[in-house]
């Protein structure tokens, strides 16, 4: 949270006039005050409006979806705390097919990202449906609805606010120190579960979806919807620390060195910990095993992973030349995520703090 929205949230919780509610049912309006529509200035003018009108306004205070994020969130936009984004077309879809829509909450985005210009980015706060259609149109500059959202690697532009989508954007989300260590390791899958952390609708209709991507769904069926979504995002079951052992011996190719001891519990609290609160990571780990697959990749996602050396050999695999020989294997996932994560010690170099010289070998190699 920057510095502005602080100043706003302590502000309208000075001014008192402001009522709290919990709980996604609780969604609590009151658009007393008339808000600027075109922010080209985001916070500063939010700031102001906030102050002009503090004495009347409302905030809606709603915590859908966000009960693991910040116990409270306000809003000063004049967007529905959650909003279903439907694929909006030029001919839209009559049988309702394609992607289910996405829930989208604006509350928690809001409260993250700093400016409503990262978004908006023609300083207009409309939909952006109105210019990003399915088969794209002139007010966008046929930029599909489908690249809108996804399109990675926006370049920078030279004038005015850089586009973000939604997938751009999360992008840097995952480059935060507490994210960059397993995302230094984990190559992305992209599967089925990926598309539906955002496209999915629990209880939508085939009626729904006709009626949503016409623009003519009722108001309270869009809310309901939007409320189911981000309930089921919330909390998914996640296998914990205890569910793996408490410490590992590695010691499949001990030589030179002793078999190492790998503090394993440790290592899965300290990383669910740095996690537990970010909405994004709760919302995209969201198979129970998503968090253990960071390094027991490339199987299954269950509790009982195999070992690295069922895949990884002691010498290169002529059949499977990309895959790393057992050493290195360990090597680079363990050293891959403590670089990630601007871990302070072990240092890679310091070699026999993971693993201590093997004595023996040592003494008998100098008497040969
Ligand atoms: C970060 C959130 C997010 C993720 C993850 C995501 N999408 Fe989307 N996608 C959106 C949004 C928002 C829209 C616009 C609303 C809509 O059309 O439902 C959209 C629209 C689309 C559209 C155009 C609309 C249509 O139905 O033709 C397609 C196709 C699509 N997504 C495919 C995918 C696929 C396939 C995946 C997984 C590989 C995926 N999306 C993952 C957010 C996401
Ligand atoms: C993280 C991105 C993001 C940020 C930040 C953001 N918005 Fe939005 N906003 C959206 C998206 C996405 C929609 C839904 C667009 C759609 O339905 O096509 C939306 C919708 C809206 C709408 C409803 C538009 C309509 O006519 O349906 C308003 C009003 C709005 N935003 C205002 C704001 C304001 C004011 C801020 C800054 C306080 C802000 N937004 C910050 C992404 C964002
Ligand atoms: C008033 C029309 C309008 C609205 C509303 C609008 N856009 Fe755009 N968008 C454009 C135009 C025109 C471009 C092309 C200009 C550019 O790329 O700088 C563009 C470009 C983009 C790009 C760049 C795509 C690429 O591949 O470079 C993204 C991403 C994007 N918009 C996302 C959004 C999102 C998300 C929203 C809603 C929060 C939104 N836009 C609202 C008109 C609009
Ligand atoms: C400018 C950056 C930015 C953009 C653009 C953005 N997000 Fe996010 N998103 C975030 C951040 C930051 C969080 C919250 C992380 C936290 O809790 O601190 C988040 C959280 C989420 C979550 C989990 C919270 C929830 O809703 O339950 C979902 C799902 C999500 N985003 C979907 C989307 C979709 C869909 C879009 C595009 C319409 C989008 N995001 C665009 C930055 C962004
Ligand atoms: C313990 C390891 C671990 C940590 C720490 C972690 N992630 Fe992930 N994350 C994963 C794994 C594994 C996947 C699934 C990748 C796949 O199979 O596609 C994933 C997937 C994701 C995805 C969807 C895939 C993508 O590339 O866009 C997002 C978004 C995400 N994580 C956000 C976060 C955020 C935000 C944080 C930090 C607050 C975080 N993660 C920290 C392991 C981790
Ligand atoms: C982050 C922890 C870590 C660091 C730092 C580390 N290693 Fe390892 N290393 C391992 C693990 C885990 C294994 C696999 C242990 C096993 O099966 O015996 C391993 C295995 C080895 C092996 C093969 C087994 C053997 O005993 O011959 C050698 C050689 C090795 N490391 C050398 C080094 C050297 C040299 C350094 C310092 C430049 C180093 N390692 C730093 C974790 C580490
Ligand atoms: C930071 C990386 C990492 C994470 C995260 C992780 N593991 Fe492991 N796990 C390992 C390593 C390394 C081994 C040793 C594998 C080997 O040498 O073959 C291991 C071994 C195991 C073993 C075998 C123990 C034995 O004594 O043979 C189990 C069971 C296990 N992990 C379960 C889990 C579960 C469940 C999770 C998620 C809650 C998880 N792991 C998360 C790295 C990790
Ligand atoms: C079920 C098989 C399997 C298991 C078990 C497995 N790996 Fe892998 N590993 C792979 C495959 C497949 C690749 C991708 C390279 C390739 O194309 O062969 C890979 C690649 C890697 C890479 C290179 C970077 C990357 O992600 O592509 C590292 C590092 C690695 N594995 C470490 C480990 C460690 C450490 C363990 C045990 C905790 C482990 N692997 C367990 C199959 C496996
Ligand atoms: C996904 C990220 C990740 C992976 C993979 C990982 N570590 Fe770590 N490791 C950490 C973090 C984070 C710390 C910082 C200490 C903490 O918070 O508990 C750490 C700390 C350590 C420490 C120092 C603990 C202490 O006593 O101060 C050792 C030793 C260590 N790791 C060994 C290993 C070995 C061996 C492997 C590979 C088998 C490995 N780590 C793989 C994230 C990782």
């Amino acid at each position: 949270m920057n510095e502005v929205q602080t100043r706003i949230k302590n502000f309208v919780r000075l001014s008192g006039g402001c009522v709290q509610r919990r709980g996604a049912a609780d969604v609590f309006f009151d658009l007393t005050a008339k808000k600027e529509k075109h922010m080209r200035n985001g916070t500063t003018k939010l700031l102001l409006t906030a102050m002009a009108a503090a004495g009347a306004i409302c905030l809606m205070l709603v915590n859908a979806g966000a009960a693991h994020a910040a116990p409270e969130l306000t809003s000063i936009s004049d967007a529905p705390p959650a909003i279903v984004i439907f694929p909006v077309g030029e001919k839209p879809n009559p049988e309702g097919l394609g992607m289910k829509p996405v829930v989208f909450s604006h509350l928690v985005h809001e409260n993250r990202v700093e400016n409503c210009e990262s978004c908006h980015h023609t300083g207009d706060t409309v939909a952006c449906t109105s210019c990003h259609t399915v088969q794209g149109n002139a007010g966008g500059n046929f930029i599909t609805l489908e690249k809108a959202m996804h399109t990675e690697n926006i370049a920078k532009r030279a004038k005015g606010n850089t586009p973000q989508s939604c997938v751009s954007c999360h992008a840097q989300q995952i480059r935060k120190r507490e994210c960059a260590g397993c995302h230094s390791i984990v190559q992305p899958s992209r599967g089925d579960a990926y598309c539906a952390s955002c496209h999915n609708a629990p209880g939508l209709t085939k009626a729904d979806m006709v009626a949503g991507s016409a623009g003519k769904l009722p108001e309270e069926r869009t809310a309901k919807l939007a409320s189911d979504a981000l309930k089921a995002r919330e909390n998914p079951v996640q296998l914990q620390p205890t569910d793996g052992p408490y410490k590992v011996m590695i010691g499949e190719i001990a030589d030179k060195y002793m078999p190492s001891m790998f503090a394993h519990r440790r290592h899965v609290a300290s990383l669910m910990e740095r996690v537990k609160d970010n909405a994004l990571a709760s919302a995209f780990h969201n198979q129970p095993a998503t968090l253990c697959a960071a390094c027991h990749h490339n199987s299954p996602l269950k509790g009982a992973p195999p070992k690295c050396g069922s895949c990884h050999q002691q010498r290169i695999d002529p059949a499977n030349p990309e895959r790393p020989q057992l050493k290195a294997a360990y090597h680079l996932q363990c050293m891959g995520c403590h670089q990630g994560m601007k871990v302070a010690r072990p240092l890679n170099t310091s070699c026999v703090t993971c693993h201590r010289k093997n004595e023996t070998k040592t003494v008998s190699a100098a008497a040969k």
